[in-house]
C-alpha cells in the first residue's frame, strides 16, 4: 500500500449509480468523503469513492471492479506524504485496512531475524513492536510517519539509513489481481524511490533484522526519537519534509538559507523549526501549501541555484475543476 500508487491516467468521470450500487456490494464504500481527515496535512477536497478493503479477496474484486469499468483509483497508505488537492480525486480512493495490519517473526537463521510486516501497519506501531522484539536494524525509519506500505513506495528513510537497508523482498497484488513477491533487487530502490509495477499494490514486505542485548533493545530508537523531537515540529500537522534532499545538502538548509523559514499563505506556514516542513495552522487549503511549494523552489533557485524536488506526492484536482465538471 503506497500513497500514490494506482491507475490514475484513466478517464476522471464520476461514477454512475449502477456503478455505486455494484462498488458497495464488493466493500465498505463512502462516497464524495473529505480526505482532510484521511491526510496527516489535514488538507484537501472529496474522493468520489472512498473505498476501504479489509482482505485480499476484497482488494481483487475492487481492482477487477476498477479495470472492468475503466475508473482510475488511487491507493492511500496513512497519507502522510499525500497532498490532496482543493477539488478532491475523481474515481477510487483505496485505503486498506485490519488484514493489511499484521507483523511476526517469520524465521531466524544464524544472527538474522525475517519479519513480515503488511502494508496498513503504523510505522510507528512497526518500530515499536521491534523494540519490545529485542530487534536492531529498523532504527532507519525512526521518527518516520506512515505505514509499511507508503515506507516501501517511497524508501523512506533517516539520516542513519534507508528501508532498502533492511529490507528483503516485498509481497504485491497487480491490477489483474495477481500476487507476486519481488526481491529487493527487482525494485530498484533509489533515494526516496523505487520502481514498483504499474497499478500493483503493496500487501506486506519481509525485512531482515538483527537480536540485540535486552539493555541495547530500543536504545537506538530513542536517542533518534529525541533528535527528532528536537529539531522538527512534530506536534504539528505536516507532511513531512515536501522536499527531497539534494544530494547530500539538506533541502530544509536550503530553504533555510533562503530566509523562508515562518512565512504564511492563509494557514499553511514554513516551519520554524525545520524549513522542509510546511505546517497547517488550522483551516489551512492545499493551494496555500502549493503557493508556498513554488515560492520554495523559486527561492531555492535564485539564493542556492539548486532546482528542488517534491518529495510530497500531489494528487486529485484544483476546486475550480471540480466546480466546471
Ligand atoms: N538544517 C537547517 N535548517 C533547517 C533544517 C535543517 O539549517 O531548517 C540543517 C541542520 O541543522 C543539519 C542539516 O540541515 O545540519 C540536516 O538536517 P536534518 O538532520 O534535520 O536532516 P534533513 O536532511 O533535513 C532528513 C530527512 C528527514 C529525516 C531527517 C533526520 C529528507 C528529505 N529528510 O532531513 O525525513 O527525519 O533527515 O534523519 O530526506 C521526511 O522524509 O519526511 C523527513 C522528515
Amino acid at each position: 500500500m503506497l500513497d500514490g500508487g494506482g491507475n490514475d491516467d484513466q478517464s476522471s468521470r464520476r461514477l454512475s449509480a449502477e456503478e455505486k450500487a455494484e462498488l458497495v456490494k464488493i466493500a465498505q464504500v463512502r462516497f464524495d468523503e473529505d480526505m482532510a481527515p484521511h491526510t496527516t496535512l489535514s488538507v484537501g477536497g472529496p474522493a468520489d469513492a472512498f473505498v476501504e478493503i479489509a482482505n485480499e479477496a476484497e482488494l481483487k474484486a475492487v481492482l477487477a471492479f476498477a479495470e472492468t469499468k475503466k475508473i482510475p483509483y488511487f491507493i492511500l497508505g496513512s497519507g502522510s506524504n499525500v497532498l490532496v488537492r482543493d477539488g478532491g480525486i475523481r474515481g477510487l480512493v483505496l485505503c486498506l485496512k485490519a488484514d493489511f495490519a499484521g507483523c511476526q517473526i517469520v524465521e531466524e537463521r544464524d544472527a538474522d531475524v525475517f519479519v513480515q510486516a503488511g502494508s496498513a501497519l503504523g510505522t510507528m506501531k512497526f518500530l515499536r513492536w521491534c523494540n519490545d522484539q529485542g530487534l536492531t536494524g529498523h532504527e532507519v525509519l525512526t521518527g518516520v510517519p506512515g505505514c509499511i506500505g507508503g515506507n516501501i513506495a517511497t524508501n523512506a528513510g533517516t539520516h542513519v539509513g534507508q528501508l532498502s537497508d533492511v529490507v528483503e523482498e516485498v509481497r504485491v497484488m497487480s491490477a489483474e489481481g495477481k500476487i507476486s513477491t519481488l526481491r529487493k533487487k527487482a525494485l530498484h530502490f533509489d533515494y526516496r524511490q523505487c520502481k514498483l509495477p504499474k497499478g500493483c499494490v503493496i500487501l506486506s514486505a519481509l525485512f531482515r533484522l538483527q537480536r540485540v542485548a535486552a539493555e541495547e533493545a530500543g536504545k537506538k530508537f530513542r536517542e533518534l526519537m529525541e533528535r527528532r523531537k528536537a529539531t522538527q515540529p512534530i506536534q504539528e500537522q505536516s507532511s513531512g519534509c515536501m522536499f527531497k534532499n539534494a544530494g547530500k545538502i539538506s533541502a530544509g538548509k536550503l530553504i533555510d538559507e533562503a530566509g523562508l523559514k515562518g512565512i504564511r499563505v492563509g494557514k499553511a506556514r514554513i516551519s520554524d523549526a525545520h524549513a522542509n516542513f510546511i505546517v497547517n495552522e488550522g483551516g489551512a487549503k492545499a493551494k496555500d501549501v502549493l503557493i508556498l511549494m513554488g515560492l520554495i523552489k523559486e527561492r531555492v533557485k535564485q539564493n542556492a541555484h539548486v532546482v528542488l524536488e517534491q518529495e510530497v506526492i500531489v494528487v486529485g484536482e484544483d476546486e475550480n475543476a471540480k466546480d466546471s465538471k
